[in-house]
Parts: structure tokens; C-alpha cells; sequence
């Protein structure tokens, strides 16, 4: 998908803005920079569909275990256990805070039943292996913090071998000459508005830094909420080190236009090509193959 700079309103609001689930959890105003950054750009039921529509068309039914990695507040962990009975999952932050934070505030609106089919781990997500599940989710850009190509092929190797047979590792990324550039972008919502800042980008080692505020139309606000320091990883560059990490396909899906906006219409299609743009988003999705003796749908 392309996203022209006038249309855009940010690029990580662009990426899930379409169904923010927080909405529903949200009430008149919170003040918490979490449940606005869940609201501003996160959207688990949009990113479960499209699990579903991957993982079945590899294997004919959708997948039982997520990881996800760099969960963060585990908002997508808790939605995949609370949409299916028999889902389970394993939620990765290196934040201690964060991780209290999803057990106070997300995990909480799970059933016993639900809430004994999730786990918050504390740690490196290159540490973690066991147990092995089907779909290793990593999204929000958080392995652009790995900033070496041997850092980010550590991270893709130790998914893979976290990875059941048949196993899928999901990423999003997004790029275009636009996230190069020195630019702000704000998104309305109710009673706030979101605030995505890159504050630089250096040409030579592709380093990139961002900040995420958030407006109170009533006045005040949280100012750098949230900052990263990326890496602007490109999409060949990141195939590539999951085909050395031993990945067996490598599957790019881009974003439909919508014609009446001209705005992307949610739908993300595998290509082989796609059109130059300003700014766009894309899903990466690498298998863990079968081994040849085992080439046979996994159980
Ligand atoms: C951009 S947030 C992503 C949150 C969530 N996944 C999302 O989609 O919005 C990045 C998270 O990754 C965590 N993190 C960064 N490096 C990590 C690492 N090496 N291992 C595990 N977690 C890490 C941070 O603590 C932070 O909570």
C-alpha cells in the first residue's frame, strides 16, 4: 500500500488504525500512555484474521499457539486466548513494568479458564524457545531494534527453532522515502490526539529515531510517551537473513488501496512486486518447513 504523506496519519497509527480494538476499553478519556498507545495503534482482531487467513491457507486450519514476542502490554496474547478455547499463548517483553501492567489491566479481563491458557515471560526474546508453537508474532517494527545484521539473524534463528514444524514467524514492517525523512504526524482521536515524531535519520548506518506523544484536547498531554531507536531495516535485507536463519519461504503481503480514499483498505494480498511509494506498510511471513521425512500437515 502506499501512504501519501497528506493522507498518512503516521505510519504506526496507519499500520492497525482501521479496527483499534482498545476503543471498547478505552472509556471518556484515559490517561494511561498504554491504553492510548493500545488505542492509537494496535489491533489484535485485525491481526488474528489475518493468522487465520495465512496459517489455514498453509494448513487448513488456523493455528492453537502464538508468541508473541516484544508483547509489550501482551494485548494481542490476551485477545488469541480469549478468541478460541483451545488457543494458547506465550507473551515476550524484556519490561518488567509493562509486563505488571498487562497482568493488571489486560490479563484481568480474561476468564480462569482464558487467563490459565496465557503466559507473561520476563526476558530476551532470542532466550525463549520452549514451548514451540505455531505462530511467532513480532510486531510494531521491535526487531528494527536489532541494529546489526548479526543481532537481528540471532533473533530470526532462535525463532525459528522456537518454531513447531510448519511453524509461521509474522512480522509487519514499513518504509518508503517518506520514513526517512524528518516529519510529524497526528492522528484525532477522542479527547486526544496521537503524535508521531521522527526525530532523525542517518543515511549511512540507516538509524532512525521516533517519539510518540500523545495531545489532551482539554489541554496538557504526555510528552515522548514512548521513543525508539531503530534500525530501517529493508525488506530484502530482512529476507534475506531469514533465509540464512533457515527459513524456507518468505512471503511478502501488501495493502490494498481503497479507491474511494485512496487509503489502504485493510486487505493484505501476497506480491512479488509492488508499486514505489512514499510510505508503506507490508507483513512478512517466513515458514519453518517440514522436514523432508515429515512433509505432511503438522498436528
Ligand atoms: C514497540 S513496543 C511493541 C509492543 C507491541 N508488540 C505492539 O505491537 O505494539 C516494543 C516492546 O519490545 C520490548 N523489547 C525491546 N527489546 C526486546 C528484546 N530484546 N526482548 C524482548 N522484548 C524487547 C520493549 O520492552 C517494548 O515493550
Amino acid at each position: 500500500m502506499c501512504i501519501s504523506r497528506e493522507s498518512r496519519n503516521g505510519v504506526k497509527a496507519e499500520t492497525n488504525k482501521r479496527k483499534p480494538a482498545g476503543k471498547r476499553r478505552l472509556g471518556p478519556l484515559s490517561t494511561d500512555r498504554h491504553r492510548l498507545y493500545e488505542y492509537s495503534v494496535q489491533s489484535p482482531s485485525f491481526n488474528i484474521e489475518f493468522f487465520d487467513r495465512v496459517y489455514k491457507r498453509a494448513w487448513g486450519r488456523p493455528a492453537r499457539s502464538l508468541k508473541e514476542d516484544f508483547c509489550g502490554t501482551a494485548l494481542l496474547a490476551t485477545e488469541w486466548v480469549r478468541t478460541r478455547p483451545g488457543n494458547v499463548a506465550v507473551a515476550v517483553d524484556t519490561d518488567a513494568k509493562t509486563l505488571a501492567w498487562a497482568r493488571a489491566n489486560n490479563l484481568v479481563s480474561l476468564s480462569p479458564a482464558e487467563r490459565s491458557r496465557i503466559k507473561l515471560v520476563r526476558a530476551d526474546v532470542r532466550e525463549i524457545r520452549a514451548p514451540k508453537v505455531e505462530i511467532i508474532a513480532a510486531f510494531n517494527f521491535s526487531y528494527f531494534g536489532f541494529k546489526t545484521r548479526r543481532e537481528l539473524l540471532g533473533y530470526f534463528l532462535n525463532a525459528r527453532r522456537s518454531l513447531k514444524p510448519g511453524g509461521l514467524l509474522i512480522l509487519d514492517m514499513f518504509g518508503g522515502w517518506e520514513a526517512q525523512m524528518e516529519v510529524t504526524d497526528k492522528t484525532r482521536n477522542p479527547g486526544f490526539t496521537y503524535v508521531w515524531e521522527q526525530t532523525k535519520f542517518d543515511p549511512i548506518s540507516h538509524s532512525a529515531g521516533f517519539h510518540i506523544h500523545f495531545d489532551f484536547h482539554g489541554g496538557g498531554g504526555i510528552r515522548k510517551a514512548f521513543r525508539y531507536d531503530w534500525r530501517m531495516w529493508t525488506i530484502p535485507e530482512v529476507r534475506e537473513l531469514l533465509a540464512d536463519a533457515g527459513f524456507s519461504s518468505i512471503d511478502v503481503y501488501w495493502e490494498g488501496i481503497d479507491p474511494e480514499t485512496g487509503e489502504g483498505n485493510g486487505v493484505f494480498k501476497r506480491v512479488t512486486k509492488a508499486e514505489n511509494c512514499p510510505g508503506w506498510i507490508a507483513m512478512l511471513v517466513a515458514t519453518r518447513g517440514l522436514p523432508a521425512r515429515r512433509l505432511r500437515r503438522p498436528r
